[in-house]
């Protein structure tokens, strides 16, 4: 069975990480608030694990136990309920969450850019592509960024990015939340000190490593100031390192700086983050 350690934060952290553990690759537990969000990719018999979070949570301050089975995009309470208003805790920043939705609203394998790209935002501009809910945008907002463009294809995870900022009562002066195609935006035509890429593995309609990463480069990096930095980010299994040095490298004058490793609670990720620079 599962050997979690007791966690009484409030702060989001991913408690098991089936994919990369192998023992339940169709697992997934999440500490939420007082919540406990258990992910099933597979139907699988899940009494045991169910049995094992209630006595898991005797020791800790959660209250709900929420069930999602990916496979049928289902979510129910089997302890406690939903709450109505939920977030996701970073570093004190929340994240607006809906549990209702196949993606909930954060993505915590990537936080250590998160909090790399605070640490060096005060007064740069900032272009945020794929920004899904905003959280670079926030992140970079706490830091001091002037001006920041935040840009996906879908309206309603801009709206959760605006919210997200209200919420943390982060000012989105000079912040804008665009609804553009990334490869197609003419990025409101700036040059930036910062440009962030990280893109979905794959999405129909939306983006396919393969044949766009590519043109994107090119397009990006034409919006980059003199002595930019340019993050990249490639989620999958079929594409290492070597893959995405290579992409940026031979499609534009930057080089790779360093490697930033993803968070390390999820075990074996195949989230590869590498910073590129003059
Ligand atoms: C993996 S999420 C990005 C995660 C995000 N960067 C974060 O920090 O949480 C992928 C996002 O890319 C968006 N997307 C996919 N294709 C796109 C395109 N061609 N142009 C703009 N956004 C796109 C999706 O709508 C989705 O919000």
């Amino acid at each position: 069975m599962l050997n979690l350690k007791p966690y009484t934060s409030q702060e989001f952290k991913r408690l098991y990480h089936g994919r990369g553990e192998k023992t339940y690759p169709f697992l997934t537990i999440d500490s939420i608030e007082d919540s406990i969000l258990i992910e099933f990719y597979e139907k699988k018999e899940e009494t045991p694990f169910i049995n094992y979070l209630k006595n898991y949570i005797s020791k800790t301050h959660h209250k709900n136990i929420i069930l999602k089975r990916r496979y049928k995009n289902e979510t129910l309470a089997i302890v406690g309920k939903i709450p109505n208003k939920i977030f996701a805790i970073e570093n004190k920043i929340k994240f607006k969450l809906n549990l209702f939705n196949q993606n909930i609203g954060y993505f915590g394998d990537i936080k250590p850019l998160r909090s790399y790209i605070e640490q060096i935002s005060k007064n740069k501009t900032i272009l945020n592509l794929f920004s899904y809910t905003c959280g670079f945008s926030m992140f970079s907002r706490r830091g001091g960024a002037k001006r920041i463009v935040n840009i996906d294809m879908n309206k309603s995870v801009l709206k959760t990015g605006l919210i997200n900022h209200q919420i943390n009562n982060l000012s989105t002066k000079n912040i804008s939340f665009l609804q553009h195609n990334a490869l197609k935006s003419n990025y409101k035509k700036l040059l930036y000190d910062i440009i962030i890429i990280d893109p979905p593995s794959f999405q129909k309609g939306g983006f396919d490593i393969n044949k766009d990463y590519e043109k994107l480069i090119k397009k990006t990096t034409k919006h980059l100031k003199e002595g930019g930095i340019l993050f990249a980010t490639i989620n999958s299994p079929k594409y290492d390192y070597e893959f995405l040095k290579n992409i940026v490298e031979k499609n534009s004058y930057l080089k790779m700086k360093k490697i930033i490793p993803p968070n390390k609670d999820y075990i074996n990720s195949t989230l590869k983050i590498i910073e590129f620079g003059e």
